[in-house]
């Protein structure tokens, strides 16, 4: 399974442009030892024809063009045979409307996570200009489906969906009670090799779910967003806290570093990085810390091969 990194920063990306923190002030002026980041989205490929994206970020054109494999082959084409959605946040969404011009496009998610996206919503419109624009498919916590290339044929991958604790999407908070299926992880086995890519990219909490879904994975991608639970109060940005956010910080003693020390699954990652974590800097104690803990630290360009 080849697996390609598009994007590794958190919902605002690295720098954010409302921010001037001291990573993002540094990284801007060259001051840090850091590198840009855009908004999470990863591809994953078991013959490098057919490609999966697992969300689709805002800057979804940018991250395409920057990879040969994703570019069109004819006059139209594109080898993205899917988008696989984690949750229905905008940092993971926003890109699905991006992908406008009028080319027929394979969506798998939760049902919540459709409604969600497509419900009331007047600008998903621009992609129900022809019939079958969007083919959704639909993902069920537990049930593995075969992703498919187009015409129906087998890509040799399959994914089965994790609900994950987590929140719905900011935009819809308070409009619908929580639900298990508001949130998921993914994994995605290649049929061939029996590898199986564990994504988390949001996680609020480690579970026993949360184990399993780790289980026997050749590669791990977890939650990144934050080291620790004040680090947007501490740096005077806001009063969320990562907890009101669904996300488990890495640091700590409930840290996912911590939390994850003993399940020695295969290559493990971090992605979905805020702007503001420490881990950014290749020379901070943090980021000493994790990469200790057997780490990795997710960077756009990125490329794996399970
Ligand atoms: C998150 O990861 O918590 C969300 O992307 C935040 C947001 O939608 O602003
Ligand atoms: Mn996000
Ligand atoms: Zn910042």
């Amino acid at each position: 399974m080849r697996v390609r990194v598009l994007g590794s920063a958190a919902g605002g990306g690295f720098p954010q442009w409302n921010c001037g923190c001291p990573n993002c002030r540094g990284v801007r002026r060259g001051a840090i030892a850091a590198v840009p980041r855009t908004q999470e989205s990863v591809a994953v490929s078991a013959d490098g024809e057919a490609w999966f994206l697992l969300n689709a970020s805002p800057e979804i054109r940018g991250q395409l063009e920057s990879f040969p494999a994703l570019h069109p082959r004819g006059p139209r084409d594109s080898p993205i045979a899917g988008i696989l959605l984690t949750n229905g946040d905008l940092d993971h969404c926003l890109g699905l409307l991006s992908l406008r011009e009028s080319y027929p496009v394979t969506v798998y998610a939760t049902d919540r996570v459709r409604r969600g996206f497509t419900d009331g919503n007047v600008l998903y419109r621009t992609l129900e200009r022809f019939d079958g624009q969007v083919a959704w498919r639909s993902l069920t916590p537990g049930r593995e489906e075969a992703l498919t290339v187009p015409g129906g044929a087998p890509s040799g991958l399959t994914v089965t969906a994790v609900a994950l604790p987590g929140k719905p999407p900011v935009h819809l908070m308070g409009r619908f009670p929580p639900d298990r299926e508001d949130n998921v992880g993914f994994r995605i086995l290649e049929r061939s090799t029996g590898r199986v890519l564990a994504y988390l990219s949001g996680v609020a909490a480690v579970t026993p779910e949360v184990l399993r879904a780790l289980d026997g994975a050749a590669c791990v991608f977890f939650d990144g967003t934050f080291w620790s639970n004040d680090e947007l109060v501490a740096l005077g940005l806001g009063s969320q806290r990562a907890e009101d956010m669904a996300h488990l910080p890495i640091g700590g003693t409930g840290g996912s570093l911590a939390a994850l020390a003993d399940h020695r699954s295969g290559r493990r990652v971090y992605i979905h990085i805020n702007n503001t974590n420490p881990i950014l800097r290749e020379d901070s104690a943090e980021r000493a810390a994790v990469e200790a803990g057997g780490w990795t630290v997710a960077h756009d360009g990125m490329e794996l091969e399970l």
